[in-house]
């Protein structure tokens, strides 16, 4: 992985792929606004797996109240340093804020470690739900990994995934797992447009 400064936009790569680009962040802020209005308790808990730029972090923070807690998982440390250093001018020095706890860990030791214990998962560890920034991270999408989360959340809480991509097999295997299932599109650049990407929203019932 790697991050490209040119002024003020950043870019973080895998391989030759452009993970994120600090100019488009629509889409990771409606991961954080769909999420966080399905919460019953504002102060709830919520997991974050991963970092990347922080958006979805400044997001949630921004629409949780003062006693939410909320742990964010980041499996490159290098990431994490990066939000400290060079990128906490993007998201308001999120990392900062007494109501978060950084985890460098993968999201789903983090997941498995507890039950009954979150309102809302949040992830976007990849471009969707099959690996690409670790091959290990398909076991995160599949039954058993999905069976993980559903145990993690708390009843009515909410498993929200982020993709590039529609992916029909990943909505069965939700529904398999016991979550009510909902995606919804949303845009790259928020309002303005830009591309399509997609968000599943899975309850716990
Ligand atoms: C697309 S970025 C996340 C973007 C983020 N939503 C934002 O607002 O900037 C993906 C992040 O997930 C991290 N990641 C990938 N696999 C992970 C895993 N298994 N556990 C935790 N973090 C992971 C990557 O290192 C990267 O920082």
């Amino acid at each position: 992985m790697k991050l490209l400064r040119r002024g003020s936009e950043f870019s973080i790569r895998v391989a030759n792929t452009e993970l994120m680009n600090s100019r488009i962040y629509g889409s990771e802020d409606a991961l954080a606004e769909l999420s966080c209005e399905r919460m019953a308790d504002r102060d709830g808990r919520l997991l974050i797996g991963g970092l990347g730029m922080g958006y979805t972090l400044a997001g949630v923070l921004s629409r949780v109240g003062p006693k939410a807690s909320v742990v964010v998982a980041e499996l490159v440390p290098a990431v994490v340093a990066w939000n400290r250093n060079e990128m906490a001018e993007l998201n308001g020095a999120a990392l900062e804020d007494p109501r978060v706890t950084v985890r460098e860990a993968n999201v789903l030791d983090v997941i498995r470690a507890e039950k009954n214990a979150y309102d809302a998962i949040l992830l976007d560890v990849d471009n969707g739900p099959s690996a690409l920034v670790s091959k290990t991270n398909d076991r995160i999408y599949s039954p058993t990994g999905l069976a993980a989360s559903y145990a993690a959340l708390r009843r009515g809480g909410t498993l929200a995934v982020w993709s590039a991509d529609h992916d029909p097999a990943f909505t069965r295997r939700l529904k398999q797992a016991g979550f009510e299932v909902e995606a919804r599109n949303v845009r790259a650049r928020g309002r303005a447009g830009g591309s399509r990407y997609l968000v599943w929203l899975a309850k716990r019932s």
